[in-house]
């Protein structure tokens, strides 16, 4: 049995889909399913919060976990990388009031609002800035434009957030994209069953 923590939504049904493809299980979830845990064959699969995907992989309830390597820096979690997916492709950046500019680089103490904390602060620190962390959960753009603070650390799809409120990425910080990750002792345990998934998946996407 190989169990997998997912997050809901499109990155399950990404999952899911790359499972069919590969005749290994055949998952059908509809719009008003509310499961949380899925059975079928010899996998189940964990429905969680994205930033806990790598809570219930490091813990070894799930063997393998997919989730966006944002929360993979973010949770700091005792997990091993195994595969960049391709998909879910967007940046972490430093983003700043149109009319600002990159002038963050010269604020004494900067304020930075973020969803991830560890990450800006790595960030700042590792620039040699000072900076007040202020940890918000979602809605970040909102903070520079009421004076919340002087920039925001946070992720960057379309640009289309940033556009409509005023503000623009002026440093990219990492590239980040859907990641499969394991438990290390499951990567020991399960050897077989789990190269066979990470080999499905590489071909998989060297098709595409
Ligand atoms: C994320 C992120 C940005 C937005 C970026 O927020 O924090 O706000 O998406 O996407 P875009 O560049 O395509 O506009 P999310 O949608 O998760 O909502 P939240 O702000 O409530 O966390």
């Amino acid at each position: 049995m190989l169990t997998f923590a997912l997050s809901k939504g499109r990155l399950a049904d990404k999952i899911f889909k790359m499972l069919k493809e590969l005749n290994l299980c055949d998952i059908k979830i509809l719009d008003d399913d509310r499961r949380l845990i899925i059975e079928q064959g010899n996998f189940r699969f964990f429905l969680a919060k994205p930033s806990d995907v790598p809570t219930f992989v490091d813990n070894g309830v799930a063997d393998l976990g997919v989730v966006g390597k944002d929360t993979i820096i973010e949770e700091k979690r005792d997990i091993a990388e195994l595969l960049d997916l391709g998909f879910g492709k967007c940046r972490m950046c430093v983003c700043a009031p149109k009319e600002d500019g990159d002038k963050y680089k010269n604020i004494v103490n900067l304020r930075v609002a973020t969803k991830y904390p560890n990450i800006a602060k790595a960030y700042f620190d590792s620039m040699g800035q000072n900076t007040t962390i202020i940890k918000l959960n979602g809605s970040v753009e909102l903070a520079p434009i009421t004076g919340l603070s002087d920039c925001i650390v946070d992720i960057v799809e379309s640009g289309r957030t940033l556009k409509e409120n005023g503000l623009e990425d002026v440093t990219t910080i990492h590239d980040l994209s859907a990641r499969l990750v394991a438990n290390p002792a499951s990567l020991k345990t399960k050897y077989d069953e789990i190269s066979s998934v990470v080999e499905g998946f590489r071909t998989l996407l060297k098709e595409k």
